[in-house]
């Protein structure tokens, strides 16, 4: 039944329905208002999409772009494939708890991608945290290895490196690492340039030599490869163990890059966002603790609320605290509960996907279970993958209505490149995503279309492309005049 006590009483009501006659709706309420600071209303998303756009400007500017939290790299991609690119490359891909080698053809008349062959190389932990040499030898030492399987040591391929971190780009083939993210913390590489180091671990092997290098975030890589498929494709997202998008700007925004006519693709890093304390208003006391207790304290905010790397771990501390209270598990946690990182941010789709894997899950957690605690469980993971979906859709929209006014457009239709586990694989993220969109974006109509293997195939598409133009830029420095866009705004 529910009590006038029941706060919020209507939100109450839909949530009883999870409880059984054993348990009263007040535990419900309880529950529900646990779950309240993740519920993010369409009002709270506009607000977020506004505070994101004036990031994007300052990480535009200048002058701006060094206290910026949204960094807006420059990638010195200047065009998306129209289809005559052709040719044998190398693709590398780093990026998350494996190493890639493909050898990649892209054949012209068939407008197609195929991948000729390829071989995966675990980094194990130590690796991941340990010293830049020691990560880059391995990876020269996986490379030797691929040619050496292919024949492929005699040729000298032009090679697309999907680096998924965010880089000052110099020039297409030279890259400054910014800051590690994700589970990485090599020492010695944060500042360098990464394309030097991988040049410099072959040479100290000294079997075989590298020419080219195009070095190409995953999201880049994304919107190349889907571009490949659908040139209307300017926008490549990534919902996977990090979150991140890039699209195509105007030239004349790009404050940092000498030329105004055309357009670049900009790598947001809009995982960063929030890292000034933008959005310590929706921040729950649970996404506090992720932070806390990361590799890297205070950076990539907006991450850490959306991405696959933390999501489980959110869930984790939701499902402790319910369980401190006495609304789960009749107060009893495990030792595996208990234990950080234990809850997999798959577990989130496969509750999701239905019931029965909720009690399995469960079970295997050592947890003592009824039909209830797996209801709620479920609710549980239903309310962070949700506030992850939406705020995605946020940023999203953000993205989109900047490209829109930028055209001086009342509509826009254009296609969105995604890649990227949470999105593939949770059963109703897309969905969840798309319908906050529709509402955030009224005025645009936008397609998605799930890359097919991004990071490797989209390498290969950037060098194709970079070769077909043969582009070169440089950055200009902070003190050449211009006013940004900021200040203009300002003004
Ligand atoms: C992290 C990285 C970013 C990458 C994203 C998705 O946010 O900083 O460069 O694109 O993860 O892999």
């Amino acid at each position: 039944m529910i009590t006038s006590s029941c706060i919020p009483v209507q939100q109450c009501a839909s949530y009883c329905s999870l409880f059984l006659e054993d348990k009263s709706c007040m535990s419900a309420c309880e529950v529900v208002k646990h779950l309240e600071p993740f519920r993010l209303s369409l009002e709270k998303l506009k607000v977020v999409s506004t505070r994101l756009r004036k990031d994007m400007i300052r990480g535009l500017g200048k002058h701006t772009h060094h206290r910026a939290a949204v960094k807006m790299l420059p990638t010195f991609v200047r065009a998306t494939p129209d289809g005559t690119e052709k040719g044998d490359f190398l693709a590398l891909d780093l990026g998350g708890t494996n190493f890639r080698v493909l050898h990649v053809r892209v054949m012209e008349e068939e407008q197609k991608m195929v991948k000729m062959d390829s071989q995966l190389c675990a980094i194990p932990q130590e690796i991941m945290l340990g010293t830049g040499e020691q990560l880059f030898d391995h990876i020269a030492a996986c490379l030797s290895e691929f040619l050496d399987s292919q024949n492929l040591k005699g040729q000298t391929l032009p090679m697309g490196f999907t680096f998924s971190f965010p880089c000052e780009q110099k020039e297409i083939d030279k890259s400054i690492l910014i800051r590690w993210t994700k589970g990485f913390n090599c020492s010695g590489v944060e500042g360098e340039d990464v394309v030097k180091l991988l040049k410099e671990a072959i040479h100290r092997r000294g079997d075989y030599d590298i020419s080219s290098v195009a070095m190409v975030n995953d999201t880049v890589g994304t919107m190349m490869s889907c571009g490949y498929r659908d040139q209307t494709c300017e926008i490549g997202m990534i919902i996977g163990t990090g979150t991140n998008a890039c699209y195509m700007e105007e030239m004349k925004n790009v404050k940092r890059v000498e030329g105004e006519d055309g357009q670049m693709c900009i790598n947001t890093e809009w995982g960063g966002f929030g890292d000034d304390g933008s959005l310590e208003d929706i921040l729950t006391e649970f996404d506090k603790v992720v932070d806390r207790t990361s590799i890297n304290p205070g950076v990539h905010t907006f991450e850490k609320m959306i991405s696959g790397m933390y999501l489980g771990e959110i869930v984790r501390l939701v499902l402790m605290k319910l369980t401190e209270k006495k609304l789960l598990f009749k107060g009893e946690v495990s030792e595996a509960l208990r234990t950080k990182e234990t809850f997999e941010t798959k577990f989130i789709s496969m509750i999701e996907d239905g019931l029965e894997n909720a009690k399995k899950i469960l079970t295997e957690l050592g947890l003592t279970w009824d039909l209830v605690d797996a209801r709620v469980v479920r609710l549980v993971c239903e309310t962070i993958s949700s506030r992850s979906a939406r705020l995605c859709a946020a940023a999203l929209a953000t993205i989109v209505d900047r490209i829109r006014v930028n055209r001086g457009l009342p509509h826009l239709k254009t296609t969105v490149g995604v890649d990227g586990t949470v999105y593939k694989k949770h059963p109703n993220y897309s969905d969840e995503l798309q319908k906050a969109m529709h509402f955030l974006t009224p005025d645009c109509k936008i397609k998605f279309l799930v890359s097919e293997d991004g990071s490797g195939k989209g390498a290969a598409m950037v060098t194709a492309v970079a070769q077909r133009l043969a582009l070169q830029s440089r950055l200009l420095e902070e003190s050449d005049g211009e006013e940004d866009e900021e200040e203009k705004v300002r003004s």
